[in-house]
């Protein structure tokens, strides 16, 4: 398999995909190109890859499956037998069903799956679960697990390629989309930056308030990225969301796991 270039893609709302899946592609190339497909205005053209061009693609993991938004991005990505090495970031609870949906949605858009990872993002709602990942250590794992795609890659053959990744079908199912209303403070200075940043279009450019709870996705982008720190999730929430996610899993760091189709 000859590897000319390498496209990092993600939908990234709060940077740790982004982080991530540039980290396996620079690992794989020093040359990449990237490709955010977090806003609206991203999703709504086509991007045709080469099959000689390799495509790292990544997304959050919300509820154990991909976000709504991240599916509708890849629908747009079209390969021709290009090959594709998908990561899933997730907060630190579990990936579930993002791997092997990545894994078909990919294959149906014409790439082939040749390897897939899970790896740890500082979970959305807040900075206590998973708190600064990904950091160093899971860095050098990413850009390790891409030289170990360069290496393996110079011998393999595409032909009958096949890749096994956790997840169960039926998908699990997404459930009910309910926004979240933040509180804005005295600091907020109306730059309207979260507006710039909401990768559904739910605030209005006009005000920090959001216009359309419906198309909410409680990403965190807007409160992660106001440069004021205006922006804060309501204390009930991030203290009922944290002990409930602490309940489940633990506080015990997990680690990356990696994936070689063969
Ligand atoms: C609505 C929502 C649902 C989430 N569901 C999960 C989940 O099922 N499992 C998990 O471990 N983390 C979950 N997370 C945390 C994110 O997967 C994690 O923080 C990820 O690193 C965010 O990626 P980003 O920085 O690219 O936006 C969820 C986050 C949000 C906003």
């Amino acid at each position: 398999m000859e590897i000319r270039t390498v496209t990092a893609a993600f939908f990234s709302p709060t940077d740790t995909t982004k982080k991530t899946v540039e980290a396996i592609a620079r690992g794989i190339l020093p040359e990449i190109n990237s490709l955010d497909l977090t806003l609206p205005a991203a999703r709504e053209q086509d991007y045709p890859f080469a099959p000689e061009g390799l495509l790292v693609i990544g997304a959050p993991v919300y509820g154990g499956r991909i976000p709504l938004q991240a599916e509708q991005a890849i629908r747009r990505l079209h390969g021709s037998c290009t090959p594709v090495v998908l990561a899933a970031v997730y907060g630190n609870r579990a990936y579930e069903d993002a791997l092997l949906e990545m894994r078909d949605l990919l294959s149906a858009q014409g790439f082939i799956p040749i390897a897939a990872g899970a790896f740890i993002g500082e979970h959305s709602f807040g900075n206590v679960i998973a708190g600064g990942r990904p950091d160093a250590q899971d860095l050098a794992k990413c850009t390790d697990f891409g030289r170990q795609i360069a290496f393996w890659a110079m011998d393999a053959s595409l032909g009958d390629f096949s890749l096994q990744v956790p997840g169960n079908y039926p998908y699990r199912d997404r459930g009910p989309q309910s926004g979240i209303v933040h509180e804005i403070t005295d600091a907020c200075i109306f730059c309207l930056h979260c507006a710039a940043v909401c990768p559904t279009g739910a605030i209005s450019g006009k005000s920090p308030a959001i216009k359309d709870m419906s198309l909410c996705i409680k990403c965190q982008a807007c409160a992660k990225k106001c440069p004021k720190g205006a922006r804060v999730v309501p204390n009930h929430f991030v203290e009922t969301m944290v002990e409930k996610l602490q309940a489940m899993c633990g506080n015990a760091r997990k680690e990356p796991e990696l994936f070689f189709g063969r």
